[in-house]
């Protein structure tokens, strides 16, 4: 099928209608907003998981949601390299200029940010906040109020605000912002007022840890919200319902099934299977062979983009290279033995095993499988394990090509 008509978005947060799973995570993300919006409370909730498990998709899909249903007016700001304090307030208020243009109470945020407002870009089509540093230090130093007049702007139309926070994990790190934040919500609790404000942080499990660290009393300030990998019903459904609705076209039950033990239940792998097997297809049913030649593009593709930079170029280390190919010489093996490892091994690199364990485990690479006992160990995913394997073999027609 065609590239262009792909459903699939890999690397982006996933559009509303195929958005997959997640019940229960929805349900307690949208209670916090409706304590806002209704009772007026002030609520902060962590979105926590690992890389590529949803966070961002399912703070944009409770978004949507209650703007819809709950007068809510929601913010998403990413922070990926935030630098600071003032460049997180300056680029979550920018955000909700630029989130409010098309909306019946912009003329209300436009005038909470009187002639700080710069019409930029060709024709002035777009606008941006044209604010100073010393603004920009108001802005912190006033948070609180802040938001009180904004709401206030948006009183009779929306009735709370809905921030997202995505990407904090630069932020977590500063004890500036962890300490700010603690005041703030001390602020808020003292004025005992409402304040129908909703934070949602978005990062990886251990961010919230750092700000947890670096000022304790955050830990009763968060309600967390924790994302696991989907189940494989839900990551069947993903793919029965994308194919479905977008092609008419189904699949055979022998390709859905190899296509879930590859996805591992990462929403990020099922986007990079999808789109690979989709360009493939051919025809109203998907085929087991179909399926297993995008899952080998798949694999290449993820591999390329993280487990290149992440795995590979931390073990460079030709004994390491070696013990991971004799690890991954078949990847049809979902766990592997210390004992049945150690038997393949040279004595030199045998010498190295144990740190070479704890390293790919440091990494995230492999794990410990409780499963099968004392000493086993399997990747924490199938198609990175694929793609260790596929290295492994072009490394074994290198060498071959070199004796000859
Ligand atoms: N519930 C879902 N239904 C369908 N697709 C999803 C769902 N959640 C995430 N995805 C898809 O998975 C991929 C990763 O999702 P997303 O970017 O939301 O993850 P993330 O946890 O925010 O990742 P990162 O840690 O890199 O920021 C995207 O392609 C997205 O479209
Ligand atoms: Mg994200």
């Amino acid at each position: 099928m065609t590239p262009e008509s792909s459903p699939f978005t890999p690397g982006q947060p996933v559009p509303i209608e195929f958005f997959v799973g997640r019940i229960s995570e929805v349900e307690r993300l949208r209670s916090l907003v409706r304590a806002s919006s209704i009772r007026g409370r002030f609520k902060v909730g962590f979105v926590a998981g690992e890389r590529g498990i949803g966070k961002s998709s399912l703070a944009s899909f409770v978004r949507r949601l209650s703007e819809r249903e709950d007068e809510v007016a929601g913010v998403h700001v990413f922070l990926g390299g935030a630098s600071g304090l003032q460049d997180m307030v300056r680029r979550a208020f920018d955000r909700l200029l630029k989130e409010s243009i098309d909306k019946p109470w912009y003329e209300n945020i436009r005038e909470f940010f009187g002639d700080h407002v710069r019409k930029v870009g060709l024709f002035g089509a777009s606008i941006e906040l044209n604010v100073t540093a010393a603004d920009l230090g108001i802005l912190v130093d006033d948070f609180v109020p802040s938001l009180r007049r904004l709401l206030s702007k948006l009183k009779g139309d929306r009735k709370a605000l809905l921030l997202i926070l995505d990407d904090i994990n630069g932020l977590a790190d500063s004890a500036e912002f962890a300490n700010w934040f603690k005041s703030t919500v001390d602020q808020i609790a003292i004025e005992n007022e409402a304040f129908s404000v909703c934070i949602l942080m978005v990062g990886l499990g251990e961010r919230r840890h750092s700000l947890i660290k670096l000022q304790p009393s955050l830990a009763r300030v968060f309600d967390l919200i924790e994302i696991h990998p989907w189940t494989d019903a839900e990551t069947a459904e993903f793919y029965t319902k994308t194919f479905k609705q977008t092609a008419g076209v189904s699949l055979e039950d022998t390709a859905l099934q190899t296509m879930i033990r590859f996805t591992g239940g990462l929403p990020v792998i099922a986007h990079e299977i999808g789109d690979a097997v989709w360009r493939i297809a051919d025809g109203p049913v998907i085929t087991n062979s179909e399926a297993n030649a995008g899952i080998i593009i798949a694999a290449e593709i993820i591999g390329r983009k993280f487990l290149e930079p992440q795995i590979f170029q931390a073990i460079r280390s030709k004994r390491y290279r070696s013990i991971l190919y004799k690890l991954a010489d078949d990847p049809f093996t979902s766990s592997f033995q210390r004992s049945t490892i150690r038997k393949k091994l040279t004595s030199e690199e045998d010498k190295v095993f144990g740190n070479f364990l704890k390293r790919m485990r440091d990494l995230g690479a492999i794990t410990s499988d409780k499963e099968s006992g004392p000493g086993s160990y399997r990747f924490t995913n199938q198609l990175h394990q694929l793609y260790f394997w596929l290295e492994f073999l072009r490394a074994r027609k290198d060498e071959n090509a070199g004796r000859q």
